[in-house]
């Protein structure tokens, strides 16, 4: 169990906090996630009022971690009887060749059935990742003609996009953005020597001018940016110098309260001093796992951990919940409308 401590983000240190009932909830939703004997139907009807949504990145892997992740996902949404208003898909969403594209049999196998609708009736809301570009030419337009597919929960309307939750009196803006910038994703495939797919210099262009155009109008009370190329990350990855400059400032000004990610395959969650965001990375859906080289920087929390990531919102607060492939809670906590947090296990 991590220290307990609540941050303020124009404070220069931690200070301790406690509270009896939010230590009762932590420990519940720990037990509760680890399987125990607790009576999960009470952590239902006690956040029964509460939004949640899944998520989980760098999973489109094909190796029995993927349906491990899978199948443990749905196992604690069914015990937590979870009703996610999405599924978060946060890129890499299918390694390696893909023959037959938007007729390729893994949309049914990778997708439609490793994260069925008896368990996740929800929309899922797609960004695209470097390996949807890179590991099949023009990847990124089959990932973008399959959420035409009548009667998919595939939600790719754009390669940037924006849904609000729920679509009345919402409660969490969520700012789906396109990361593979000439920087980050241009180059050259080592492989065949020909050019990487990424966004082209104009709709670079265009997605900052509509994210600026997005964050300056009204939103729900809490937003949150997600992309796949985490802005900052103790993993292998590290920090993404486009992004800090590119979308860094933006962050800060319209104070949004976090950054969801992966990239990495690993779990994190990073905070640093006197930046209003939280930086919440889960990359371990499926591909496999690596060490992390810079662990204790920014900490609250990074390990090299199979799992997915656990959302939940109500007028107060953003409740994170890093959880592993066994349904065990690994990290959580939670966000505050002012952009202060608590670590709660
Ligand atoms: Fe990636």
């Amino acid at each position: 169990m991590h220290q307990l401590f609540v941050h303020m983000p124009h404070m220069s240190s931690p200070t301790p906090f406690w509270n009896r009932r939010r230590f009762l909830r932590t420990v519940f939703c720990s037990s509760a996630a680890l399987g125990l004997n607790i009576r999960s139907e009470s952590l239902a009807a006690a956040d029964a009022e509460d939004l949640h949504w899944l998520a989980l990145g760098d999973f489109g892997s094909q190796e029995p971690a993927q349906t491990a992740v899978a199948k443990g996902m749905q196992a604690y949404a069914a015990k937590l009887k979870l009703k996610p208003s999405a599924l978060l898909l946060l890129g890499d969403n299918f390694y390696k060749p893909m023959p037959g594209g938007l007729k390729s049999p893994r949309w049914q196998t990778g997708f439609e059935d490793m994260y069925p609708k008896s368990s996740f009736d929800c929309p899922c809301p797609v960004v695209l990742g470097n390996h949807d570009y890179h590991d099949n030419k023009g990847g990124e337009q089959v990932q973008l003609a399959y959420a035409k597919t009548p009667g998919t929960r595939w939600t790719l309307p754009n390669k940037w996009h924006r849904m609000d939750f729920p679509a009345a009196k919402p409660l969490v803006t969520m700012l789906f953005i396109d990361t593979n910038n000439t920087k980050i994703s241009g180059g050259v495939n080592p492989k065949t020597k020909e050019p990487r797919g990424h966004l082209s210099e104009a709709e670079q262009e265009e997605q900052l001018a509509w994210l600026k155009a997005e964050l300056a109008k009204p939103r729900a009370p809490f937003t949150i940016i997600v992309g796949h190329h985490p802005v900052y990350s103790n993993g292998v990855h590290g920090d993404s110098k486009t992004l800090v400059e590119g979308i860094g400032p933006l962050l800060q000004t319209h104070g949004v309260h976090a950054y969801l990610c992966g990239h990495d395959h690993d779990m994190q969650h990073l905070e640093l001093e006197g930046l209003k965001t939280s930086f919440i990375l889960s990359g371990g859906g499926g591909a496999r796992v690596r060490e992390l080289p810079n662990k204790d920087r920014h900490m609250p929390f990074g390990q090299p951990v199979y799992g997915f990531t656990h959302l939940q919102a109500n007028a107060e607060r953003l409740v994170f919940r890093h959880v592993d492939a066994n349904g065990k809670q690994i990290h959580a906590f939670e966000k505050r409308l002012d952009g202060s947090f608590s670590v709660l296990g």
